[in-house]
């Protein structure tokens, strides 16, 4: 059973317009907006990648076309509208990825799977009571010595420049203030900086080789929540 919180039915369910908008946005540039956001986690051939909020694939399909053929490249999405879309370009682009339907606070796969992990644009959309379980999430699924790239809106809203990054949930949300240390999830930050595109920042952060709980050191450590290690 996959499991959904309270967000459930949240989501974005017009991934056709999401397409058009992030295509006006980048000014026709989406391809290179995807990459300054991969550089920023700096994905190498072999990576296993989490995509969480992974929209319409976008950004899947390009971190698998750098991780090469033995990367693997995972996308998870509350909303099964976007998610039929990026089956359909995945198909298109001929890239071996998959997609999940599922809710980032309650991730169904198993304990330290992957070496990175991706929240981007996303945690603007998770309520404020949820964004704890999706950080907790996103370290529980990431190996030792994983990395964590979370790319959203920061900083007063006064101080930013576009008026999509002061609109409604996005001039509501700040990064460093949902992020100001990640150190309660076994999370060290390697980097806060600003993206470069879109009036975006991200946080990219590490999870340290070596936890002090023997547990998780051992590779035994048990999954929060209902852990399902169903689909992933
Ligand atoms: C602004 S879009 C970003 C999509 C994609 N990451 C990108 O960069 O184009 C936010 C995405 O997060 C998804 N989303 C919102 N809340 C979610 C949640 N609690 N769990 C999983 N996905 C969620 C939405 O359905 C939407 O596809």
């Amino acid at each position: 059973m996959t499991h959904f919180s309270k967000t459930r039915g949240r989501g974005i369910h017009f991934p056709r317009l999401y397409d058009f908008i992030m295509f006006a946005l980048t000014k026709g540039h989406r391809d290179a907006y995807r990459r300054a956001v991969l550089d920023a986690v700096k994905i190498r051939s072999g990576d296993s990648v989490l995509d969480v909020g992974c929209g319409t694939g976008d950004q899947v399909i390009l971190a698998k076309q750098m991780s090469g053929p033995s990367g693997t490249v995972v996308g998870v999405d509350i909303s099964a509208d976007m998610l039929a879309v990026a089956r359909r370009k995945a198909r298109a682009s001929n890239v071996d990825v998959s997609f999940h339907c599922a809710d980032a606070a309650h991730l169904p796969a198993e304990a330290e799977r992957f070496d990175v992990v991706m929240l981007v644009t996303v945690m603007h959309m998770v309520p404020e009571v949820d964004r704890a379980a999706c950080l907790a999430e996103a370290s529980r699924v990431l190996k030792p010595g994983g990395r964590l790239l979370v790319v959203d809106y920061a900083g007063e809203v006064r101080s930013r420049r576009s008026l999509v990054s002061r609109h409604k949930l996005h001039g509501a949300f700040d990064l460093d203030r949902t992020t100001p240390s990640l150190a309660e999830y076994n999370l060290n930050v390697l980097q806060r900086d600003s993206l470069g595109w879109l009036d975006l920042h991200f946080v990219l952060a590490i999870k340290p080789e070596l936890t002090g709980n023997a547990s998780s050191y051992l590779g035994t450590s048990v999954a929060k929540g209902d852990g399902k290690s169903l689909a992933i």
